[in-house]
């Protein structure tokens, strides 16, 4: 059996594209239905509250897509919204906390990981939870780096701007002896060559892209929801506001052919044509 709906993703801006490309990395002949929702765009100051009242928003936009699973490619989102969604909603859901921590406690030698997040996801302590339910022998140092998103929604990620704020946020991880860093934001992967240049091989650098990627793909295949084709699956951008830097971050990931984006307004489900940003 096949099925050839789309998979819906998304994220406050570029962060949820890290993990796009890896699903479509892993999952080539699956079509791909990505929202940024700019208009909201940052997350992470938010209440948890008001984040869940987005996302839920997003999520039936996704389904009326005909969306066979959706991703939620944002930690803060899912810190919010994903046990909420999965009361409401009757697609498998797949959030990027549990796979980040899974990925993070299989590469920890000295049982000390420490989280970078933004403010929602580091006061709702999910990581923490997650982390300690893959492995409850693990400690856990977790610091909110909210700074960081703006760069790189900026498209600032390769600059010294993105090394001075990392040199600030990681000193005091170093100091506790941490050997594994989880990038607990969807926007953080975008920085690691800042990373590198600030901490060098210090620290093994953990990212949910891979392990949430993984996750959909048994889910799919438990489901019998694949698509059953090698054919490579249509990546559709969609955003909920004038794109600034948008375009050009997705496209360094994947490519100048990448569609321009659509924008779309989940809040009266009408969508226009591709924009240029
Ligand atoms: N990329 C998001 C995350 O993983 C959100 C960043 C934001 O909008 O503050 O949390």
């Amino acid at each position: 059996m096949s099925d050839a709906r789309p998979i819906g993703v998304f994220d406050s801006g570029v962060g949820g594209l890290t993990v796009l490309r890896e699903l479509h990395r892993q999952l080539p002949g699956e079509e791909l239905v990505y929202i940024a929702d700019l208009l909201h765009f940052p997350y992470g100051p938010r209440s948890l509250a008001e984040v869940r009242a987005y996302a839920l928003r997003i999520i039936s936009h996704l389904v009326g897509f005909d969306t066979k699973l959706v991703v939620i490619g944002c930690n803060t989102a899912t810190a919010a919204a994903l046990n909420a969604a999965r009361e409401v909603f009757d697609v498998p859901i797949v959030g990027v906390i549990a796979p980040g921590a899974q990925a993070a406690v299989e590469t920890t030698s000295n049982s000390r990981v420490a989280v970078i997040s933004t403010l929602g996801t580091h006061e709702s302590q999910e990581y923490v939870h997650a982390l300690r339910e893959a492995n409850p022998g693990v400690a856990v140092l977790s610091k909110p780096a909210p700074d960081l998103v703006r760069i790189v929604e900026d498209g600032m990620a390769d600059t010294p701007r993105a090394d001075a704020s990392l040199q600030a946020v990681l000193e005091e991880i170093l100091e506790w002896g941490a050997d594994t860093l989880v990038l607990g934001c969807t926007h953080y992967p975008l920085l690691k060559p800042a990373l590198r240049r600030v901490v060098g091989d210090k620290l093994s650098i953990v990212d949910s892209a891979q392990t949430t990627a993984a996750k959909v793909l048994r889910v799919l295949k438990v489901n019998r929801l694949e698509s059953g084709t090698v054919v490579a699956g249509r990546l559709r951008l969609l955003v909920t506001a004038q794109p600034q830097q948008f375009l050009s971050v997705a496209r360094r990931l994947f490519g100048d052919d990448l569609e321009a984006p659509s924008i779309t307004d989940p809040w009266s489900d009408v969508t226009t044509a591709p924009v240029a940003s």
